[in-house]
């Protein structure tokens, strides 16, 4: 899965240095999508078509070809096998450039290009509708602001560094707001900020608070940070399967280990397994006899800080962090995406080990869960595993340990609920209540 930071803003807001920086300090890829319709206006002035009417552009976009390629952290292009260099920065492109932006099928053109850059990993893309029209999808959406006095100042600053055009302060201010009018104004994808982007006003803000501010956010979101754990710190199938194996083993060995209904876990597809909590024994006897799929797991980060080893082995199997001193809910949301993506998740819904071998309440946030997570649930309930080591016991006993499955709850099931404000905990009950059910004693609520 690619993470894209969306990162919109009108000129001179500070967004190109900021999204560079950003996508330097996370190993995203920069996209600058000004640069695209930029290099479009320039071959289009090259191509003798300044000025021309919208249709004689539009006529034209299907002879230029854009190639885009990544280097030193950023996507670069050739159009029409030429690189233009700083030349897109000109003022003859500049004076062009909005009028060229704001026809419809040259958006198109561009946003199919934009979206086609996904291919290359994780990205940071600026510009003025990345949020709300090219990714409305982006995990990540940002706007950036300032005020037309000091936006000004920065452009033209940007413009002495570029050799050849000379404009003084107020014609670079009245260019800008020129186009700030145009790009507030067209029909077609006007700037805007997006529904649910976090407005950044970056006046008096010097650029590193502005990159800070937006990284940290970036990463301590929890989907960010379980998707780089399961990306980047090691997730082993082999490991995952050699210690299925290895428990399943002892299990048949020690616990006459056994399991029913297997035949109501999915082969494939998002699910979530949901479990009675009894013992440190159950993660193993939810999953070892799940033999076609990987089964993933949250556990307290405290686990991944006990020793190298065990840090290693827990993210080897792909057991995702979560930190419960941030609010369970919050850390749960990270791993909705996960199951949208086609995995099984295993949770135990009661969060922590029973103490009477009897099942616990649970609280909404389950439901919440399953609600937003729209894949089915399968009910499971291992039995043996409290006799066999309850909490606080020493020693493992030799009892028979079983594990069943029920009949996946489905979001039909739930979507029964619609509407009504208790519906969460009432899809957390009925999940729990399935699980009881397949309780072949009866005794455990
Ligand atoms: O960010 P910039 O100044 O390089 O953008 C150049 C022009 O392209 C500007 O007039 C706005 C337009 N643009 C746009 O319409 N949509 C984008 N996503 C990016 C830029």
């Amino acid at each position: 899965m690619h993470f894209i930071i969306a990162i919109d803003g009108p000129s001179a807001s500070g967004k190109s240095t900021v999204s560079r920086k950003v996508a330097e300090s996370l190993g995203y890829v920069h996209v600058d999508s000004g640069a695209i319709y930029r290099a479009l206006t320039w071959q289009i002035i090259r191509d003798s078509l300044a000025g021309a009417l919208p249709e004689a552009i539009v006529r034209h976009l299907p002879s230029v070809v854009m190639r885009f390629f990544v280097e030193e952290g950023a996507i670069r292009f050739a159009i029409n096998d030429v690189d233009p260099g700083t030349a897109i920065r000109s003022l003859a492109v500049q004076e062009q450039v909005s009028a060229v932006a704001a026809i419809p099928e040259v958006r198109a053109w561009v946003g199919e290009r934009l979206r086609s850059l996904t291919t290359f990993g994780d990205l940071v893309v600026e510009g003025r509708d990345i949020g709300t029209v090219v990714f409305p999808e982006a995990a990540f959406k940002f706007y950036l602001d300032a005020d037309p006095e000091e936006r000004a100042r920065r452009r033209y600053r940007e413009q002495q560094d570029l050799a050849g055009d000379e404009m003084n302060p107020d014609e670079v201010k009245r260019a800008l707001l020129r186009r700030d009018a145009c790009d507030l104004a067209r029909s077609t994808a006007p700037l805007a900020m997006a529904p649910g982007a976090c407005r950044i006003e970056t006046t008096h803000l010097a650029i590193e608070d502005v990159v800070a501010q937006i990284v940290s956010i970036v990463r301590s979101s929890p989907q960010h940070r379980i998707t780089k754990a399961i990306e980047r710190d090691g997730f082993n199938p082999f490991a995952y399967h050699f210690s299925r194996v290895f428990f399943l083993c002892y299990l048949w060995v020690f616990h006459r280990y056994a399991t029913h209904g297997l035949e109501h876990v999915p082969r494939e597809g998002g699910c979530i397994l949901v479990s009675n909590h009894a013992s440190f024994l159950d993660p193993i006897a939810v999953c070892c006899d799940i033999w076609n799929r990987h089964v993933y797991f949250l556990a307290r980060d405290t686990l991944f800080k006990q020793s190298r080893f065990m840090k290693w082995w827990a993210i080897a199997v792909g057991t995702l962090p979560i930190d419960r001193t941030k609010g369970d809910i919050r850390a749960l949301k990270g791993t909705i995406n996960l199951v949208r993506q086609g995995n099984m998740l295993c949770l135990f819904p009661e969060g922590t080990r029973t103490r009477n071998g009897r099942l616990q309440p649970v609280k909404a946030g389950i439901g919440f869960l399953i609600e937003k997570a729209g894949v089915p649930v399968i009910p499971a309930y291992v039995s043996g595993t409290f006799e066999a080591f309850p909490r606080d016991a020493r020693w493992i006993k030799p009892r028979k340990i079983t594990t069943y499955f029920g009949k996946p709850v489905t979001p039909a099931d739930c979507a029964v609920f619609k509407g009504d404000p208790e519906r969460h905990q009432k899809i957390a009950d009925l999940v729990m209540a399935r699980i009881a059910a397949l309780d072949p004693a009866g005794i455990s609520i």
